[in-house]
């Protein structure tokens, strides 16, 4: 079945149902049973979800192999129908196009991004626009922590936490952020959870009333954020040789969409998972706090700057995202022509998934792969060992990697140096936290109402 010629070789597979094809194996967890499955059928292999085949790859190399040396054959997305409401198709990371246009508004978001991120900031004395909006609202959130302690003695961080990262990625968007009691904003967010229709729609209706506001308020010589920044850009295209490439306002509300869309969930995921290690490892979390004195102290607030002089919060951060892996997988990727990996066959359009999850925990890569241990990253001589660390995949590679992961990595660890410094965080002495991840696009941990937070001066 599938074959096209006597030659054509499949990628090895599982026996699978007729209609369901290896659904009810796949169904739960698919990231571990993709990982067992690995071990029997190899770094390149096949399984069917209900009559779809989907190439599943595993391995560092492999992986590598595919989204690197073979980037241009396997970077396109698959056409699921989930995927075409997002941005009305035109989305730069679920729509289909992967072509030369694809290619210019990926490296339109990602300047865009660069210029209101990690550009400075001429308005402040911090080194870039994103130092001034995490150290902002990591401050309102030390500020929030203490007051739920006074009042109710213990709290779920989780809301705080995304309304905060989520008011750092519209202050980079729309150059304005939100209260926590923010109406509007506090609904758009309760419907995260849901990956659905009406989420899309909501979000959508939300940023094309941003745009349309920036719109009527555009000055050429005052550009405030990236919507701006894309409008100017709009305008001045159509008015140059470029008109033909120029872009809609639905153009820049599918560019806003994916990047605002991206931008929130993945960072107050990374965060929410860091408090939960922090509070089940309290010796961890003496480490960090004993290295933030050391090196920062109290006098001041921790910078960008810093990281380079703070080894073992940097390899707290690496070895949360290994060992979460909240980002299973990447979103799936599709082939653009016939191709052939490791001698396999692999034809057009066919849906392949990347399994991140199973390189941060090969055996064959990491020592203990189960165990949660920061020292691992770090060398004999105390610095951040590079070879290693680059090994822990979350953002994808090649051609259809992550745009924010700069950014991403920035913020978290701005916001965790200026939280640690201020803060203790714990659970209350009975409660045990639970670490099984949620399956999902961004896997979840269950909410614990146990925190607590004591000042640390
Ligand atoms: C794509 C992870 C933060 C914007 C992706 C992909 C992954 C990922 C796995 C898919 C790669 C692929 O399909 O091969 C993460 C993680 C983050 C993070 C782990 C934080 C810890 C961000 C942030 C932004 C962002 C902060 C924007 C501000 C995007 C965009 C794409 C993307 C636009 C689509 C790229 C494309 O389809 O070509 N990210 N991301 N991400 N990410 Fe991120």
């Amino acid at each position: 079945v599938g074959c096209k010629t006597s030659h054509f070789k499949n990628p090895p597979g599982p026996w699978r149902l007729p209609i369901i094809g290896n659904l009810l194996t796949i169904m739960h967890d698919p990231h571990l049973a993709l990982t067992s499955l690995k071990q029997k059928y190899g770094n390149v292999m096949q399984i069917h979800i209900g009559t779809v085949p989907v190439v599943v790859l595993s391995g560092f190399e492999t992986i590598y192999q595919a989204l690197v040396v073979q980037g241009d054959d396997f970077k396109a997305r698959p056409d699921f129908y989930s995927f075409r409401f997002i941005g009305n198709g035109k989305s730069l990371t679920f729509g289909k196009d992967c072509g030369d246009v694809w290619y210019e508004r990926k490296r339109m978001a990602q300047r865009a991004l660069k210029s209101f991120s990690t550009s400075s900031n001429p308005m402040s004395l911090s080194s870039c626009y994103l130092e001034t909006y995490v150290t902002r609202e990591a401050e309102l959130l030390i500020d929030k922590f203490i007051d739920l302690m006074k009042t109710a003695g213990h709290f779920d961080p989780y809301r705080y936490i995304m309304l905060s990262v989520t008011n750092v990625i519209c202050a980079v968007c729309f150059g304005r952020t939100y209260d926590y009691n923010d109406k509007e904003l506090t609904e758009l967010l309760e419907l995260n959870s849901e990956f659905g229709k009406n989420l899309i729609f909501r979000f959508t209706k939300f940023i094309q009333l941003i745009i349309h506001d920036h719109n009527q308020n555009h000055e050429m010589g005052n550009i405030r954020d990236i919507t701006d920044k894309l409008i100017a850009e709009c305008r001045m295209r159509s008015q140059s040789e470029y008109k033909h490439k120029a872009l809609s306002n639905d153009d820049i509300t599918s560019i806003v969409l994916d990047i605002f869309g991206a931008g929130f969930d993945t960072v107050s995921k990374a965060l929410s998972w860091s408090l939960m290690y922090l509070v089940s490892n309290p010796t961890i979390q003496q480490k960090i706090h004993a290295e933030l004195d050391a090196v920062v102290g109290q006098n001041r607030l921790p910078k960008f700057s810093d990281r380079a002089q703070l080894p073992y919060m940097n390899a707290f951060i690496l070895e949360m995202l290994r060992h979460s892996s909240f980002v299973p997988f990447t979103i799936p990727h599709s082939t653009t022509r016939d191709t052939n990996l490791y001698g396999f066959d692999i034809p057009k359009g066919r849906c392949v998934f990347i399994n991140q999850w199973q390189v941060n925990h090969d055996p064959d890569l990491w020592r203990d792969p189960f165990i949660f241990r920061p020292e691992r990253f770090i060398t004999t001589c105390g610095k951040i060992d590079r070879n290693l660390s680059d090994k822990v995949i979350l953002f994808g590679m090649g051609q259809r990697k992550c745009i924010g992961e700069t950014i991403g990595r920035l913020e978290i660890f701005l916001f965790l140096a200026i939280l640690l410094q201020k803060l203790e965080f714990s659970v209350s002495a009975d409660v045990t936290v639970d670490m099984t991840p949620i399956y999902g696009l961004t896997m979840k941990h269950r909410r614990c109402d146990h925190f607590k937070v004591c000042a640390r001066v």
